[in-house]
């Protein structure tokens, strides 16, 4: 299979959900598979991708700007992403390379805006400033209930590693996020799906392969 050949402009693929659900993992794959198609990938992550967001990111995942408040923080996490789009995003869609990002805009409105209670008029206009009329192209929304997934993140840490910032937060914090994407997922269908992360892994690949396939690298895609 060759790369996507209707425009130079990339994709911007986002994965999102709570703790634990195999994002990383799945970007991985999926970028194992699309450079077997021939595409140019750029994996990245959210708070972070460049040098200045990642500096961000070590603030924000300390706890240190946890006293500023739910919106506070999404001003930071909006700050991380102007950089991160600015020099990492843009220019590799403008490349025509598919960019992955582990987390982006929707976990601003899950974790600060429904769970941390900023206002969603706010987190709408942080989003825009960040963000102008960029959009990832598909998100794909790793659903598991949240218990599964803060096990999975604690055996991922050891005994060695402390929970971060939003990792120490409780259970019915992390209960709330997944209904948060889910949320998300259903009023933005044409953008959002969602994938059972508690399949075994090899099934949640081919389930997110399937889905990037046919909407961007199929016949009837390429010719759009
Ligand atoms: P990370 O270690 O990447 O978490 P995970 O492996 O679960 O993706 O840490 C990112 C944390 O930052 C995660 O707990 C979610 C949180 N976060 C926000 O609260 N708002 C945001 O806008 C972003 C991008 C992340």
């Amino acid at each position: 299979m060759s790369a996507p050949t209707n425009s130079l402009r990339g994709r911007l693929i986002t994965f999102e959900g709570g703790e634990g659900a195999g994002k990383s993992t799945q970007i991985r794959l999926l970028a194992g598979r699309l450079a077997q198609a021939g595409v140019e990938i750029a994996a990245t992550r959210e708070p972070g991708g460049s040098p200045r967001a990642e500096r961000l990111r070590e603030f924000l995942l300390s706890g240190r700007a946890a006293p500023l408040g739910a919106l506070g923080e999404a001003v930071l996490f909006a700050a991380a992403r102007i950089d991160h789009v600015d020099s990492l995003i843009e220019p590799a869609l403008e490349r025509g390379a598919f960019v992955l990002c582990d987390r982006f805009m929707d976990s601003t409105r899950a974790y600060q805006g429904a769970m941390g209670k900023a206002d969603a008029r706010m987190i709408a206009l942080l989003e825009k400033v960040a963000l102008g009329d960029l959009k990832p192209d598909l998100t794909i929304v790793l659903d598991l209930p949240a218990r599964e997934g803060l096990a999975r993140a604690a055996r991922r840490r050891g005994t060695t590693t402390q929970p971060d910032r939003f990792e120490r937060e409780e259970a019915s914090f992390h209960e709330g996020l997944r209904d948060a994407f889910l949320d998300i997922a259903s009023s933005e269908a044409d953008r959002c799906c969602v994938v059972d992360a508690l399949a075994p892994k090899e099934e949640v690949s081919q389930a997110i392969w399937r889905l990037v396939e046919a909407r961007f690298l199929a016949p009837a895609a390429r010719a759009q």
